[in-house]
């Protein structure tokens, strides 16, 4: 039998849609060579041979997508919160990111990133690396070793920039081949390539044309950042006069084509690019905390869940603060309940099951199945520790669940933690 063939014993928790939690106590989740066969009150006649992973009386629940994070800027989470983007990028990140120049300093600093994300309730993760390749490949690397699926990122960026963080449009074009060569002949199991225009102040139109070319021949995935600040967005709209919107500077090179896509923020979309982001289908990565850090904006989430638009959430490291994806739903959560008392009414704040499934299933399908335990999914699963987070109160796995959310920095523990049926720890 494949060892990745067992079943999870606990009290186990998944999505059954975006308002509903699926609730089994002390239930078993069966595991066929990595993938779910479901969950079950009583382990079925034809898995009485598996190996069970005895986890009673603690949590199991699918595991969280990052969508949206910056390994290099993982060093200075925490500090620097006190200017808006621009500036926040000029002053703290464009300075940081041009230390990835020098290996020996990413080979320490990634290191302790990719050990912090292993041990963090995170099982998939979107990244964005710098414009470096050798240290784009050393972090791919080791989050190769970690066992966690990622997608990375080598960044591109040619106008705009700080003399040390800097490349031409052809150097630019030149380092992204050689860094998908490189990236085919190393074979990762883990680690794929994802295309990182930074954003479209920091890209030529030539190169965001290039990059368009690219990902249609290759068939890539692509990710970037959209509508996240005011100051930004007016920025915009002098440097691509042309542009009806923000979105279109992305779609007009093909960018936005249907394939995947992720847009990073999105928090002041006007109605035509909400639209654009609906016709083609592309992934909204809601990060509320940096959103709130950087003083960008609340996302209108609701809205876009409305409209039927892919949502999943990211940390945005280090626009956001925090590594533990639990705060991201805590905050996004909050967030819409401030954005409904102060800005709109009409757009009621997400609940926690909604929360729950943008962590796990809205994120997760990025990847394909990904994000459930129904059957068929692949298995990313959490087994959570709360016995530290210390009450006199007997509470249901529903409360256990949500005080989770809330209080996971606060004795919340990962007791083990499984990748596509893969054990990590
Ligand atoms: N827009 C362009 N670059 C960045 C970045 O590094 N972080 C955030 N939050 N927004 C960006
Ligand atoms: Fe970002």
């Amino acid at each position: 039998m494949s060892d990745k063939t067992f079943a999870i014993k606990g009290n186990i928790i998944w999505s059954k849609d975006p308002q509903t939690l699926n609730i089994v106590d002390d239930g078993y989740l069966v595991v066929q060579d990595g993938i779910s066969q479901g969950v079950f009150e009583e382990l079925p006649e034809q898995f009485a041979d598996v190996e069970v992973k005895d986890y009673s009386g603690k949590l199991v629940m699918p595991g969280m997508t990052d969508l949206h994070l910056h390994a290099p800027q993982y060093a200075f989470r925490g500090v620097g919160g006190d200017m808006e983007l621009l500036d926040w990028l000029n002053t703290y990140t464009f300075p940081e990111e041009s230390k990835y120049a020098d290996l020996e300093y990413a080979d320490k600093a990634y290191t302790i990133f990719a050990d912090d994300l292993k041990d963090s309730p995170t099982t998939r993760a979107v990244v964005f690396g710098t414009l470096h390749v050798p240290a784009t490949e050393l972090l791919m690397d080791k989050l190769e070793e970690t066992g966690l699926k990622t997608m990375v990122g080598k960044v591109n960026m040619d106008r705009n920039n700080n003399p040390e963080l800097d490349e031409s449009t052809e150097e630019s074009m030149a380092a992204t081949k050689q860094w998908l060569a490189d990236v085919k002949e190393k074979g990762y199991k883990n680690t794929q390539p994802i295309l990182t225009p930074r954003f479209t102040p920091s890209c030529t139109d030539e190169l965001m044309a290039w990059i368009g070319d690219l990902k249609e021949q290759e068939d890539l995935p692509l990710q970037s950042h959209l509508s996240e600040n005011r100051t930004e967005g007016a920025w915009v709209k002098e440097l691509a006069p042309w542009a009806p919107t923000y979105g279109d500077t992305y779609k007009h090179f093909k960018q936005l084509d249907g394939k995947p896509a992720i847009m990073a923020h999105c928090v002041w979309c006007p109605p035509e690019e909400v639209e654009i982001l609906k016709e083609t289908g592309t992934y909204v990565a809601h990060c509320p905390n940096s959103n709130a850090y950087l003083s960008s904006g609340i996302a209108p989430i609701r809205h876009y869940l409305d409209e039927g638009i892919n949502v999943g959430l990211g940390t945005d490291i280090a626009g956001g603060p925090e590594l533990n994806m639990f705060t991201v739903i805590e905050e996004a959560l909050n967030d819409s309940k401030l954005r409904w008392v102060y800005v709109d009414e009409s757009l009621k704040p997400l609940s926690l099951p909604e929360g729950f499934y943008l962590a796990t299933v809205g994120g997760g399908s990025y990847f394909g199945k990904v994000g459930s335990f129904d059957p068929g999914y692949e298995a990313d699963v959490l087994v959570l520790d709360d016995s530290d987070i210390k009450t006199p109160i007997d509470y249901g796995t529903e409360q256990r669940i949500e005080r989770y959310v809330y209080n996971a920095q606060d004795g919340g523990k990962v007791e083990a933690k499984f990748v596509a049926g893969e054990q990590i720890f």
